[in-house]
C-alpha cells in the first residue's frame, strides 16, 4: 500500500504588496530585494481572513480535481505557524468549515518544511492501514506576525496556502521516500519569542515585539544550501536515483539564490527547478504546496515522473519526500 496525491489546489489572497509599495514602509529598494531574494511581489490577507480561510479556499480548489468528496476524509493536518489562534487547532476550524463530523483533526509546527513533515505523517498513516483518504494543507498568513519595521525581514514573507488530497493506492506511484530532520540547538537563527509559555504576551511582550518573526537571515542562508545539497544527494542514493533521473525539483520558496545556489552545487538545470518565489515570497508551510499545484497546472508534472520536494527552515528543520507521480 502506497499513499498518492490524488489531488492538489492552492489559494492567494487577492491583495498584492509590491516591492515599491515597499519602499515607501522601510529603507529598501526593488532592486536590492529583486537581487537578494528574486521577490518581486507577495499577497497578504484581508484583514477578515485568518489561516482556516485560506486552507478551506485551497481545499475546495483541490476537491474540484477529484472524485473525492469531503466527507471521504478521514483525517486533515494543517501545517503552519500562523494558524487562527494559539488553541484550537486551524484544522478543527477547517473541518467545521468543510462540514465534517468524524474526521480528525490536528496542526504540525515545523515551521518552512511543515507541508514535508506533514507528508511524512500521511504517508504513515496510509501506509499502516489506519486511514485511507487525507487532507493535508500548508497554510500561513505571515503578514500578521511580520514586523513591518524591520527590512531584513518584512520584505521577505507573504500569505497564503496549499493542499494536498492523499489516497491509498495499490499502483507503483505515489510517496517513495521521507526525510526528516531537525537541529534545535540552532533555535535562535529563526523563531517568534512572544506569546507561548515562555514568554505569554504582555504589554512588554508587545512593545518588544516579540510577536514577530525574528531572523539571522545571513547565518540561516550558509546552512540552508550547506543542508539542502546534503538532504537530496543522501535521499537519492538511499533510492538509487540518479539526478538525472529526476523530473522536477520542488524546493521550499524562501530564496532565489538558495534555490539557485543549491541546483548549482547538485548540477540540476534550473529548468527542473519550480520557481515562483517572485509572485508570492517566502509562505513558509504553504510555498511547497502552492508550488506543487501551479507545477502540476503548468503540466509540468506527469505519470511516472520522479519528483523531489526538499524544504528548510525553522527549528532549524528541513526535509525531503521523494513521489513517483
Ligand atoms: N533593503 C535594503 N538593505 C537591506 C535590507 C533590505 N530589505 N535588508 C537588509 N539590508 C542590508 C543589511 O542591513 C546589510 O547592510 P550592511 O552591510 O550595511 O550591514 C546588507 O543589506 C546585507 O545584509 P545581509 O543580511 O547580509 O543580506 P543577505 O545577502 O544575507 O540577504 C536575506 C538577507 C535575504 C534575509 C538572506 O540572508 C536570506 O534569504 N536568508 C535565508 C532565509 C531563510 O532561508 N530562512 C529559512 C526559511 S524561512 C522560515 O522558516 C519561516
Amino acid at each position: 500500500m502506497r499513499a498518492r496525491i490524488a489531488a492538489t489546489g492552492s489559494y492567494v489572497p487577492e491583495r498584492v504588496l509590491t516591492n515599491f509599495d515597499l519602499e515607501k514602509m522601510v529603507d529598501t529598494s526593488d532592486e536590492w530585494i529583486r537581487e537578494r531574494t528574486g521577490i518581486r511581489e507577495r499577497r497578504i490577507a484581508a484583514e477578515k481572513e485568518a489561516a482556516s480561510d485560506l486552507a478551506y479556499e485551497a481545499a475546495k480548489a483541490a476537491f474540484k480535481k477529484t472524485d473525492i468528496k469531503p466527507k471521504d476524509i478521514e483525517l486533515i493536518i494543517v501545517a503552519t505557524v500562523s494558524g487562527d489562534m494559539p488553541f484550537p487547532a486551524t484544522a478543527c476550524h477547517l473541518q467545521h468549515k468543510l462540514g465534517l463530523k468524524k474526521a480528525a483533526a490536528f496542526d504540525i509546527n515545523a515551521a518552512c518544511s511543515g507541508f514535508l513533515y506533514g507528508l511524512s505523517i500521511a504517508n504513515g498513516f496510509i501506509r499502516s492501514g489506519t486511514y485511507k483518504r487525507i487532507l493535508l494543507i500548508g497554510s500561513e498568513l505571515l503578514s500578521r506576525i511580520t514586523d513591518w519595521e524591520d527590512r531584513s525581514t518584512c520584505v521577505l514573507f507573504g500569505d497564503g496556502a496549499g493542499a494536498a488530497i492523499l489516497e491509498a493506492t495499490n499502483e507503483d506511484r505515489g510517496i517513495i521516500s521521507t526525510h526528516l530532520r531537525a537541529d534545535g540547538s540552532m533555535w535562535e537563527l529563526l523563531h517568534m519569542p512572544g506569546g507561548g509559555s515562555r514568554h505569554p504576551a504582555s504589554k512588554d511582550t508587545v512593545k518588544k515585539k516579540m510577536h514577530c518573526i525574528k531572523m539571522k537571515g545571513n547565518e540561516t542562508f550558509k546552512i540552508a544550501v550547506r543542508t539542502l545539497e546534503g538532504l537530496v544527494r543522501e535521499t537519492l542514493a538511499e533510492n538509487k536515483l540518479k539526478i538525472s533521473q529526476l523530473s522536477l525539483l520542488i524546493p521550499h520558496q524562501a530564496n532565489l539564490r538558495i534555490i539557485q545556489a543549491t541546483a548549482e552545487r547538485l548540477d540540476i538545470p534550473i529548468e527542473k527547478v519550480m520557481v515562483n518565489i517572485d509572485k508570492y515570497g517566502n509562505t513558509s508551510a504553504a510555498s511547497i504546496p502552492i508550488a506543487l499545484d501551479e507545477a502540476v497546472r503548468q503540466g509540468r508534472v506527469r505519470d511516472g515522473d520522479y519528483v523531489l520536494l526538499e524544504a528548510f527552515g525553522g527549528g532549524l528543520t528541513w526535509a525531503s519526500v521523494l513521489i513517483k507521480w
